[in-house]
């Protein structure tokens, strides 16, 4: 069977662009053809003549004609990213690396925890799940933001929160001087005390800032999750995407390729993996 070419570019037009904060936009994307992925893989995303980035997809696997990424701005590709407009044609490659193992969630009480952007592919695991939400006995996405306009997909939540098995509790660090909110200020670990922790045998997902991460794995181990169980995705700097350049090494794993999305169990032992 021939096999497609990974550098390959799928040409997507942009057909809506959400401010989701200063710094975060979604970027609502039509590919010339479907790209399949599976929720917790990534793609990369190129501006013509600029360059190209790793990001996750932050909508549902089961919707594959048309793609949202939600972007923040970090530097020359993202402010590139931050500059298109609807009507634009942008290039897609991928998906790559590895998925949310959904089949190992069915039956059980999924913990997702997403902070600032990293809510973006814990997002696409929310909606993925909502799809076939009777698969799952309960879903619990805990959603942290520095401050609240740094909180992003608040136009979904009301929705979001009308699904009866599902769960949502939001909390930001601070809440400066002329904005408003009424949930919780607190870091989004301290959110674990506020809900009913069921650690055995059910699935906890984890993507946020380094720092968020492993406070988290360490709460969570506290709480009696096992390392199996705890799912992280990791963000290392990326080239090519596909295991040939060596610049996402983390121990004995490329994370383009073995990862982004690891047990803590697969890498407790290597080096560096909160950086
Ligand atoms: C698998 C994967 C999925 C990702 N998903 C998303 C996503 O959904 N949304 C999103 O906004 N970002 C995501 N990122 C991070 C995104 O790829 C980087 O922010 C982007 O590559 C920065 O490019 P730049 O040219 O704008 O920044 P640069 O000018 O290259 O760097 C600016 C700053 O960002 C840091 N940086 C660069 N690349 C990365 C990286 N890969 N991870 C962490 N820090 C980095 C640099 O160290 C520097 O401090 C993901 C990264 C990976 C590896
Ligand atoms: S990005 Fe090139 S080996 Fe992983």
């Amino acid at each position: 069977m021939e096999r497609e070419n990974p550098y390959k570019v799928i040409p997507a037009e942009v057909t809506e662009v959400i401010d989701e904060s200063p710094t975060i936009k979604t970027f609502h994307l039509k590919p010339e053809k479907p790209i399949p992925f599976k929720t917790g893989q990534f793609i990369e995303f190129s501006v013509p003549g600029i360059g190209e980035a790793p990001f996750t997809p932050s909508s549902s696997h089961y919707v594959v004609d048309e793609m949202d990424v939600t972007i923040m701005k970090v530097g020359f590709v993202t402010e590139h990213i931050h500059r298109v407009k609807p009507g634009d044609i942008v290039g897609l490659r991928g998906p790559f690396g590895s998925c949310y193992p959904l089949e190992k969630f069915k039956g059980k009480d999924v913990l997702i925890m997403g902070g600032g952007v990293g809510m973006a592919p814990t997002r696409s695991l929310f909606l993925t799940l909502l799809h076939d939400i009777d698969q799952y006995n309960s879903v619990t996405f805990l959603a942290g933001a520095r401050t609240p306009e740094d909180m992003i997909y608040k136009y979904q939540i009301e929705e979001w929160r009308k699904h009866e098995k599902v769960k949502v509790l939001r909390s930001v660090d601070s809440v400066p001087e002329g904005q408003s909110w009424d949930e919780e200020v607190c870091l989004v670990t301290k959110l674990l005390e506020k809900i009913d922790i069921k650690p055995d045998g059910n699935p906890v997902v984890v993507c946020g800032p380094p720092i968020m991460m492993k406070f988290a794995t360490m709460d969570l181990l506290k709480y009696g999750y096992s390392p199996e169980d705890i799912y992280l995705s990791m963000e290392k700097k990326m080239y090519c995407g596909i295991g040939q350049c060596r610049h996402c090494v983390m121990g004995k794993y490329f994370v383009c390729k073995d990862g982004p999305v690891f047990t803590y169990e697969m890498i407790k032992n290597e080096e560096n993996i909160w950086e």
